[in-house]
C-alpha cells in the first residue's frame, strides 16, 4: 500500500481509536463509525507517512507534548454549530429567563459546554445585549468552553465567513458583526461589545472543572449525543451542582433527559430547571 491512498482500518485498530476517545473525551465511537475515523484519519497519516492506523496509535503515544493527542482529539470530534441553532432557546431565554434577571439585577452567568467555533455562545451574547438592562447587561458574563483546540481559536478570533454571518440575520449583521478590512474573502467580526462578555477556554467536560458556580442558564447542546448514558448521567447531575436554584439547563433538541436518573424539571424540549 502506498501512503497516498486510505489506510485501512482492523476492527481491532477501530477498538484501540474508541477505547482512547472515550478515556481522554467521553466521546463514544460506537460501530458503524469505522468509516468516519479512517475518513477523519487519513489526511494525517498522509502528512506523517504513516502507513496504517496502528502506526498512527503509536506515534500518538510517543509524543510526549501530547501535541498529536490534540490533533487526534481534533480530527474526531464534530463541531457543527451555527448562529442562533435551535431558536427555541433562544426564545425560551428572551421571554422566560431574562426578564427574570432584569426583573433581579446584580451578574448573571452563563456556560456555553461545547462551544464549538463560538457561534452559539456570541448568539447568547447578542440575545443578553439586545434584552438585558444596562446595570445587569454590564455584570453578565458567558464562559464557552470547549475540548478542541482547533475549535477554540476559531471562537476566540470571532471572525466568520458571510454564509455563517447569513444564520443571525441581517439586523443583528448590521448590529453585531463589523466587516474584516482586507480579508480576501467577506468576512465578518463579531463586534468587541458581544465579544467582551465571552470568555473563551478549554475544559475537558469528563474531567475536573476549575470553576465555581452558581450559573444561570448551562447549555450544553449537541455534546452529550456523543456520550455514552453514563457519561450523559454524570455530567448532569454536575451541572445541577453548578446552577442556582431556578436556572436553565438547555440540551440539544435531539437529547432526552427521560432515560437518565436526574432531579430537573421538564420545562419544554430540551430544556430543564433546576
Ligand atoms: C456538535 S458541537 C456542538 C456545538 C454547539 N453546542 C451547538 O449546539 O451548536 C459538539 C462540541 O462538543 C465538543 N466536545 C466533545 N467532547 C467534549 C468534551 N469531553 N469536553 C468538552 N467539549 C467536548 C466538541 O469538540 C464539539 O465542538
Amino acid at each position: 500500500m502506498t501512503t497516498a491512498t486510505r489506510a485501512s482500518l482492523s476492527t481491532h485498530e477501530f477498538r484501540a481509536v474508541s477505547d482512547l476517545m472515550y478515556q481522554v473525551s467521553g466521546v463514544n465511537l460506537t460501530a458503524g463509525k469505522e468509516g468516519l475515523v479512517q475518513s477523519r484519519l487519513a489526511t494525517r497519516l498522509r502528512a506523517l507517512q504513516l502507513n496504517s492506523v496502528s502506526a498512527y496509535l503509536e506515534h500518538v503515544e510517543r509524543d510526549r507534548s501530547r501535541a498529536e493527542l490534540t490533533m487526534l482529539i481534533d480530527l474526531l470530534t464534530t463541531n457543527k454549530t451555527s448562529f442562533f441553532r435551535e431558536i427555541e432557546h433562544f426564545e425560551y431565554l428572551r421571554r422566560e429567563v431574562l426578564p427574570q434577571l432584569n426583573r433581579r439585577g446584580g451578574a448573571a452567568r452563563f456556560w456555553s459546554a461545547g462551544c464549538s467555533s463560538g457561534e452559539e455562545p456570541y448568539s447568547l451574547a447578542m440575545l443578553l445585549t439586545e434584552e438585558l438592562r444596562p446595570p445587569t447587561l454590564a455584570a453578565s458574563r458567558i464562559l464557552a468552553t470547549d475540548l478542541s483546540t482547533r475549535v477554540l481559536a476559531r471562537a476566540e478570533l470571532a471572525e466568520y465567513d458571510a454564509t455563517t454571518v447569513e444564520a443571525a440575520g441581517r439586523a443583528r449583521l448590521q448590529r453585531h458583526f463589523a466587516p474584516v478590512a482586507g480579508a480576501a474573502t467577506r468576512r465578518f467580526r463579531v463586534r468587541d461589545a458581544v465579544r467582551g462578555m465571552v470568555r473563551v477556554a478549554q475544559l475537558n467536560l469528563i474531567g475536573p472543572w476549575p470553576m465555581k458556580g452558581p450559573f444561570d442558564v448551562i447549555m450544553c447542546r449537541n455534546v452529550m449525543i456523543y456520550f455514552d448514558a453514563v457519561t450523559q448521567e454524570r455530567l448532569i447531575n454536575r451541572f445541577w451542582e453548578l446552577l442556582a436554584p431556578g436556572g436553565s439547563l438547555l440540551v440539544g433538541h435531539s437529547e432526552s433527559l427521560s432515560s437518565l436518573s436526574h432531579n430537573f424539571s421538564y420545562v419544554q424540549p430540551a430544556t430543564y430547571v433546576k
